[in-house]
């Protein structure tokens, strides 16, 4: 709206003439700071404003691209159809709106973010003689060794190779494991992420139900027999987005049922930094001995979201081939953010930077949950959490989810669609809500405004199952309409 109007303001006054103050413009459109300097940071991005530091900010003198309006209308012949469309990334990519209270976001809110510990060690980093030249392609050692010594005797630090966060780490993967147009297993629901990626490699997604128990290895098994795929990508801990861990009694199976297909597992351990279990469960690949696990690990979310560095555990000629594969996609991670991961991870500090972000992440998820369950009933948080950032919240079966979303983006609450975290048809109505990333003080505010929300929300109905993008793929798996599916939630 501001940016609008200020648009109209600098066709009003002509090249040259002066905009009036960020204070000014505060008081007349009634908005915060932010939106004013974002308003107009983004219309100097496109050369209509000139900022010039200590006198003010000018209409610029020169004509704008919004002028000369430039044809790039042949690119769609020249590139042919999209693999990745752009409004499959759009939720991965959009910034919380300012002022809005942000329960979509993927990443814990600044405050729980290490970005102290990050910065000295950075510091420290960035003179270290040598860290600017060329690095080895699969990391340097002591990361490696640091990340195969997280995972006991199972793994030896040449196994072990270093990316740049794990969103590239689930990249790699797709590409160096499986052929376009081989299906991959996925838990459903599933990181979108992963889902991005995976059709972006040509792979065709086939959907394993799954309860709030992980899993059930007996389904996976019908799963690899009925679809003949070789590549499952799960998460066994605090899944993203249902939350749910994979049970003990599950765990021994599903690594059966994963040799015994001769396939691959790709064990996405996002959060294991995260946890709110005094003793997690070991990741599935502390028990590999023959290469069925690929094992993926990040940094970025219990330190920050920029220190990219992720980790991939393999062995055998599925390990050469990640390896050649990350050569190919960009050589090795720079080495001085490797060397801060490194810095960091055996600094002091960050044992109790983790202590802290999980005990306050627990108590927003409590108060999260809590605000949700009064305002929503009982059986609205589908499962309690035992670590990581979000909430899987059930609405009305018969409410479109979506409708939801919209209407409170508008009310000032950012939540996101489940539809979208499903890999075909979703099986009900969900949000997922992270209780990470706003205030912890917004967070009973928040759910007040969705309780309102849903009032209006009540006469939009979900017409019919509709899949994330469109015609659902073929179903070669046990998907939602094969198998009766224990949902995420039962
Ligand atoms: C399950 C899961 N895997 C991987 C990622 C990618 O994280 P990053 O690339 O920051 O390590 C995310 C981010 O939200 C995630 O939720």
């Amino acid at each position: 709206m501001v940016q609008q109007t200020l648009r109209q303001e600098v066709r009003r006054l002509g090249p040259g003439a002066k905009l009036s103050s960020v204070r000014q413009l505060m008081s007349e459109h009634r908005v915060s700071p932010g939106t004013v300097r974002l308003a107009m940071a983004r219309l100097t991005a496109e050369g209509l404003l000139d900022a010039r530091p200590g006198q003010g900010t000018f209409v610029a003198s020169r004509p704008g691209p919004e002028v000369v309006e430039a044809d790039f209308g042949w690119q769609g012949l020249a590139l042919g159809s999209a693999r990745v469309s752009a409004d499959a990334i759009a939720s991965l990519l959009t910034l919380p709106v300012p002022g809005a209270i942000n329960l979509a976001g993927g990443y814990p809110a600044e405050e729980l973010q290490a970005t102290e510990l990050v910065s000295r060690a950075m510091t420290r980093s960035a003179r270290r003689p040598g860290v600017w030249g060329r690095m080895p392609l699969e990391g340097i050692e002591g990361l490696r060794s640091w990340f195969a010594q997280q995972l006991g005797p199972a793994v030896a630090p040449y196994e072990v190779l270093i990316c740049p966060g794990s969103q590239s780490a689930i990249n790699t993967a797709f590409n160096a494991l499986a052929a376009p147009g081989a299906p991959v297993l996925i838990e459903s629901p599933s990181y979108m992420g992963a889902m991005i990626a995976a059709r972006a490699a040509g792979l065709r997604l086939v959907p394993v139900p799954t309860d709030r128990d992980g899993v059930r290895p007996e389904i996976l098994a019908q799963a690899f027999e009925s679809s003949g795929a070789r590549l499952f990508y799960s998460q066994p801990t605090h899944a993203n987005p249902t939350g749910a861990t994979l049970a003990l009694d599950r765990r021994q199976g599903l690594l059966d049922v994963v040799a015994q297909a001769g396939a691959i597992l790709i064990e996405d351990d996002w959060c294991r930094d995260l946890s709110f279990e005094k003793t997690p469960m070991p990741p599935l690949v502390s028990h590999d001995r023959n290469g069925h696990c690929v094992y993926l690990r990040s940094l970025t979310k219990a330190a920050a979201p920029g220190l990219r560095i992720g980790a991939i555990v393999a062995k055998g000629a599925a390990l050469s081939r990640l390896t050649a594969s990350r050569v190919v996609s960009d050589f090795f991670v720079s080495g001085p953010i490797q060397e801060t991961a490194l810095d960091l991870v055996h600094s002091p500090g960050w044992p109790r930077h983790l202590r802290d972000v999980r005990a306050r992440l627990l108590n927003r998820r409590d108060i999260l949950a809590s605000a949700m369950t009064q305002h929503f009933g009982d059986g609205s948080v589908t499962l309690l959490p035992a670590g990581g950032m979000h909430l899987w919240v059930r609405l009305e079966s018969s409410m479109d989810e979506v409708a939801f979303a919209t209407r409170a983006a508008r009310a000032g609450v950012l939540v996101s669609a489940g539809r979208q975290w499903f890999p075909a048809e979703a099986t009900g109505s969900y949000l997922r809500l992270s209780y990470a990333c706003a205030p912890e003080t917004s967070l009973r505010r928040a759910v007040e405004i969705l309780a309102r929300v849903k009032g209006e929300t009540k006469n939009v109905k979900r017409s019919k199952p509709r899949s994330p993008r469109g015609p659902a793929p073929t179903r070669t798996g046990p998907g939602p309409s094969r198998t009766r599916p224990k949902s995420a939630s039962a």
